[in-house]
């Protein structure tokens, strides 16, 4: 099973608001897309939530809710677990497709406490969100870093940013 986390953070490392994402960058939306198509993808319950009813389950991905309601009535196509260990116990055993993290904060956190994260790819927006939300901090020392590409702002995107890809040293 390889673990990956996927995220987009601003300069304080803030990722949401009001329960909501703070930027409009489609180029961003797209790298998370093409780069979460075909694979597992693990969320906390708020996160679900906050995915617009018409765009959810994620298309084309298996959608994994993380929950603690014993009673949680998962909506068709999707998987619920009341812990990480759960979640990854239940695909310890997948070669196929990689199991991606996408948040929101509670999830980047446990799922980085307890050691489960291989890789990230994080979209680093040049640009300050007043958040309310956070990605958890984190020991760069114990991470590869390459740049995988960068955006300049421009009438779609608001904001310029960088995609990084971290890997576990
Ligand atoms: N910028 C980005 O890349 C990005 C990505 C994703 C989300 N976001 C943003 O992040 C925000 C949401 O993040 P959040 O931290 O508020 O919530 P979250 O992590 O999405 O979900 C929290 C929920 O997950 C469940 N949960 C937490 N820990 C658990 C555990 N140990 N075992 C089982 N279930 C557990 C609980 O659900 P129950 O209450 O049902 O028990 C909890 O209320 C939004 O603003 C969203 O837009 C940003």
């Amino acid at each position: 099973m390889k673990v990956a986390l996927i995220v987009a953070m601003d300069i304080e490392r803030g990722i949401g608001k009001d329960n909501d994402l703070m930027w409009h960058l489609p180029e961003d939306m797209k790298f998370f897309k093409e780069t979460t198509l075909g694979q597992v993808v693990v969320m906390g319950r708020k996160n679900y939530d906050s995915i617009p009813t018409k765009y959810r389950p994620l298309p084309k991905r298996e959608n994994v809710i993380l929950t603690r309601n014993k009673n949680y009535n998962a909506e068709k196509g999707c998987v619920a677990f009341n812990s990480i260990k759960e979640c990854m116990d239940a695909y310890k055993a997948e070669t196929e497709r990689t199991v991606f993290i996408i948040g929101g904060g509670e999830i980047y956190k446990i799922a980085l406490d307890e050691g489960y994260v291989d890789e990230m790819y994080i979209t680093h927006v040049n640009d300050n969100y007043r958040p309310d939300t956070f990605f958890p901090d984190f020991d760069l020392a114990q991470w590869n870093v390459k740049t995988i590409k960068t955006y300049e702002k421009d009438e779609e995107n608001e904001a310029s940013f960088a995609v990084l890809k971290y890997t576990r040293k």
